[in-house]
């Protein structure tokens, strides 16, 4: 056996080998199956995109329609589920009741049939199905209102945006919230994903999977940040104030939320698509008091911070989008975990594929030989 160095982090260590995506963090280049991320923001579908990532290849057109048919038709949740949601506190933030309603689905479709392409295909689509259905429920009834109901006749998408506000949307919102879903669907090997296959290696049913992938999505040094740049905009206040406002962050050496990726050197593609998108947003539904805070930050932290490789990651722009949609700040995240569903189950496929438990070591840095204390002489 091989014995490496301890890594903080795992910097620069593979766990694992993959075909489903992949990043090249000097020229800024992100892939799914080979295919840029630009290409697919252009021409494809989130659904689309999911059965590209999950199954290896894009699908005809009747392989399309008919995961988009089985996805639709999985869309309602069990009434004991949203029962449970329900005595959720309305206080509680909205990844905790969507991981605890992840893990919830284990309860009643746990077989752990792990060889079985069926029970595998049920659980890519019910959980790709219900999973914006919960988010959207617990936003509704922490309101104090009853869930909506899924609509048959919409796309995904767009039925995620009426299940959140009982209003049709816009097709330009829907598409544009549909290119978000794509752009986050899948990145290597990142915190939740990798806690995605940690999980998925002890043979686990693939809600536990997904449920233990949220909670390490939640943080603010992962998908978490993009609710934290909405609120340190709102801080800024002013385009005047974000040079001292950076410059103060320098100086105690805090982390500037949106900014900076252990892969990224330059620019994350998915960024700049995100600045795409939003100025889109507000060429039809008008422009937004923090945009031009956050695009002076990205000046100013390029300017003070581009010489370590610090420009902006997926988090940063993404808010903005999901601000002009209407969508309130705590449910940034949640649609970050709506998205990434799709790369959680791709690696917990490929995991099954090649299992061996994960299992590392570690670099034992404690004391040896110590005699037990009585607890009256301590
Ligand atoms: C996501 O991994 C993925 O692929 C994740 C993701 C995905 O799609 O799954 O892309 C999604 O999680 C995006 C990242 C969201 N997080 C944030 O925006 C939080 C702010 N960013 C940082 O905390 C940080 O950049 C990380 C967590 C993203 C990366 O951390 P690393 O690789 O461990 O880097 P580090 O913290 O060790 O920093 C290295 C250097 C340090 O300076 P020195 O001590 O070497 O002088 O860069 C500096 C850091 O101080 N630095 C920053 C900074 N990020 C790094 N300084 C100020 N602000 C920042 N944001």
């Amino acid at each position: 056996m091989m014995v490496c160095e301890y890594q903080p982090g795992l910097e620069g260590i593979a766990a694992a080998q993959s075909s489903i995506s992949n990043v090249d963090g000097q020229k800024g280049i992100l892939e799914y199956r080979g295919i840029r991320i630009e290409e697919l923001a252009e021409k494809s579908t989130f659904l689309e995109t999911a059965y590209l990532l999950i199954w290896g290849q894009l699908p005809t057109s009747e392989e399309l329609k008919e995961f988009e048919h089985e996805v639709r038709h999985h869309r309602r949740i069990k009434y004991r589920i949203r029962d449970m949601m329900k005595c959720f506190p309305e206080s509680g933030h909205p990844m905790d009741a969507l991981q605890a309603s992840a893990a919830a689905l284990g309860l009643f479709y746990s077989r752990r049939d792990l060889h079985n392409p069926i029970y595998i295909r049920d659980a890519v689509v019910r959980l790709l199905a219900t999973i914006p259905t919960m988010v959207a429920a617990f936003q509704l009834m922490r309101k104090g209102n009853d869930p909506v109901r899924p609509r048959d006749d919409l796309d995904y998408s767009a039925n995620f945006l009426y299940m959140l506000s009982e209003k049709e949307p816009d097709p330009l919102a829907a598409r544009i919230f549909d290119v978000c879903l794509i752009l986050h669907a899948e990145h290597t090997m990142n915190a939740s994903t990798f806690s995605a296959r940690v999980t998925a290696s002890t043979l686990t049913d693939p809600y536990a999977v997904v449920a233990s992938a949220v909670g390490t999505l939640g943080g603010p040094l992962h998908g978490g940040a993009n609710e934290e740049v909405i609120q340190m905009l709102e801080e800024i206040g002013s385009i005047a104030n974000v040079r001292p406002y950076l410059e103060d962050c320098l100086q105690r050496k805090a982390k500037i939320m949106g900014f900076g990726h252990r892969v990224y050197k330059v620019k994350d593609p998915r960024a700049t698509i995100l600045q795409d998108l939003a100025q889109q947003l507000f060429a039809k539904f008008g422009s937004d008091k923090y945009y031009d805070i956050a695009v002076e930050m990205e000046r100013v932290v390029e300017e003070k911070l581009g010489h370590k490789g610090i420009y902006p990651n997926v988090d940063f722009y993404s808010g903005l989008v999901y601000a002009k949609l209407g969508i309130p700040t705590d449910l940034f995240t949640p649609i970050f975990a709506i998205a990434r569903v799709t790369g959680w189950l791709a690696h917990w496929k490929e995991q099954l594929a090649e299992n061996r438990i994960f299992r590392p070591t570690q670099v034992y840095n404690g004391l040896h030989e110590i005699a037990y204390t009585a607890i009256e002489e301590r």
